[in-house]
């Protein structure tokens, strides 16, 4: 252990070892730096991701509307999942090359959660509280049938499989 009696001849090479260790600091730094960035750019979230997220409030205001018989709240909100926004372009070829020859089958689920999110507002247009649950059940189970396939290959596919859930 260095201590203050130690002379002054000694002083010079632990002064070396101490810019060395630090220059060894800074670059380890600035490496764990990079990666954390190059980390980050893969895993910027895609558009994809908050179309879903305001799909899943649109799901949540429409179990309110259930529940207090809000049957306008409830048409609202199936027109917004029925009509929501596509990724852009950039984005949807990305998924497109992933999907690759499953894209039939993920449009398809897609045009799936579109009908029956139709069908939810046509009965909350009627005021029909008991049609509106029976296809809104059927709505949850369009949104599943396409989660349990696509989604944990699609976030290991594009955040990497730490992320991947469900
Ligand atoms: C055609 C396929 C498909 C359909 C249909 C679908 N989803 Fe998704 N959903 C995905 C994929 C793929 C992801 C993963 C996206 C990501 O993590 O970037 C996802 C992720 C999500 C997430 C998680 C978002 C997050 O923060 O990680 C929510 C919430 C969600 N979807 C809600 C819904 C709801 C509600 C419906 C039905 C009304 C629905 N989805 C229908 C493919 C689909």
């Amino acid at each position: 252990m260095r201590t203050l009696t130690s002379t002054p001849r000694r002083h010079r090479p632990f002064h070396k070892t101490a810019v060395a260790a630090s220059l060894i600091a800074a670059m380890l730094a600035i490496t764990s730096a990079t990666s954390w960035a190059d980390e980050n750019a893969v895993a910027a979230p895609l558009a994809l991701r908050k179309i879903m997220q305001d799909l899943g409030k649109n799901m949540q205001a429409i179990t309110v509307g259930i529940s207090r018989g809000d049957w306008e709240l409830v048409e609202k909100n199936a027109a917004l999942v029925a009509e929501h926004p596509q990724p852009p372009l950039g984005e949807k070829m990305r998924i497109l090359g992933f999907v690759g020859t499953n894209m039939g089958k993920y449009k398809s689920y897609d045009g799936e959660t579109n009908a029956q999110a139709q069908a939810v507002g046509k009965s909350a247009n009627r005021h029909d509280g008991q049609a509106v649950i029976l296809a809104f059940q059927k709505l949850q189970t369009s949104c599943y049938t396409c989660h349990s396939e696509f989604r944990k290959p699609f976030v290991a596919h594009f955040y990497g499989t730490k992320d991947a859930t469900q």
